[in-house]
């Protein structure tokens, strides 16, 4: 175990070489920094990204709760700061969301929480979409389109070229075609490259991956040390304790637990079933 944390943070530090900063401590990287210096720059780069044509009554529809505030927003927000908070803590920022088994909600949790952080103007967040075999998150945000996140990772066309933004502060890059074999493309050392490079540019302060369910397949596996932690979503009275157990077990020996979101959840008293708790480890 001792072990893996030592390959962990050399991983981690190795990334932040790359990134040309410091290895992340508080003290390093400190917002108000970032956000004073950056900000002319950025803000042009943000701004050339294709704008997003959404409709938010339909959104709805497809259970996308959190571009305004609200009482359905309300459990997502929550989650959101319990997120920030963790992220701070540990100085994280890439967050893989996965789930033991399919259906569980993640694109739905990705989704949500991207926009629910994104009311935060002073943050700039990334949700880009990982799941290359059944790709979702284009459905979710009722997209058409021909440039994949997988052409990016690819070297095919930029990342400038292919996300979308909505609002002023959330990037998504997300999947319009299935690929077969995306475990062979997150093992490349060029698609780590191109992440960083993303990082590098845009200068997120939250980059969320919406994952494939973690015991279907090894591609979720083979993503994770991209990542700085995982996120798990709970599918109530569907997800097995033993399920839980395993992918918690098989995440926590290549990055770090989050914590988990108990989703469809049909006891919660305000009748939307979402229900979230986090716990670190
Ligand atoms: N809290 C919820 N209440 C009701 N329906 C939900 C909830 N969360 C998600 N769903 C619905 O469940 C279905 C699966 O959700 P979603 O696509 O987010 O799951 P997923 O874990 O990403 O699936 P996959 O493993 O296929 O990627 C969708 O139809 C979605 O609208
Ligand atoms: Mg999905």
């Amino acid at each position: 175990m001792e072990k893996l944390q030592a390959a962990l943070q050399k991983a981690r530090e190795k990334r932040a070489e790359t990134l040309n900063e410091p290895t992340p401590t508080k003290s390093a990287r400190p917002k108000s920094r970032l956000l004073r210096n950056d900000k002319p720059d950025l803000t042009t780069l943000w701004a050339d990204l294709e704008p997003m044509d959404i409709d938010k009554t339909r959104l709805r529809r497809r259970k996308l709760l959190t571009i305004d505030a609200g009482h359905e927003a309300t459990p997502f927000d929550m989650l959101r700061t319990k997120v920030l908070q963790t992220l701070a803590a540990n100085d994280w920022k890439r967050i893989a969301i996965t789930s033991p088994s399919p259906g569980s909600g993640k694109t739905t949790t990705s989704a949500n929480l991207a926009a629910s952080l994104s009311r935060q103007s002073e943050l700039r967040i990334m949700l880009m979409d990982m799941d290359m075999r059944r790709p979702a998150l284009s459905n979710a945000f009722m997209q058409r389109g021909t440039k994949s996140t997988s052409d990016v990772l690819e070297g095919r066309v930029t990342f400038a070229d292919q996300a979308l933004w909505i609002g002023t502060n959330l990037a998504i890059s997300m999947n319009f075609n299935a690929m077969r074999d995306p475990s062979d493309l997150f093992l490349r050392q060029r698609t780590s490259e191109v992440l960083d490079e993303i990082e590098k540019t845009y200068k997120p302060n939250v980059m969320l991956f919406d994952m494939p369910p973690l015991l279907v397949n090894d591609d979720t596996s083979a993503f994770l040390k991209n990542v700085d932690c995982a996120m798990i979503v709970v599918e109530a009275g569907v997800s097995t304790l033993e399920q839980v157990d395993m992918c918690e077990k098989e995440l926590a020996e290549q990055t770090n637990v989050m914590g988990m979101v108990l989703n469809k959840c049909r006891f919660h008293s305000d009748g939307y079933g979402y229900y979230s708790y986090n716990k670190s480890y």
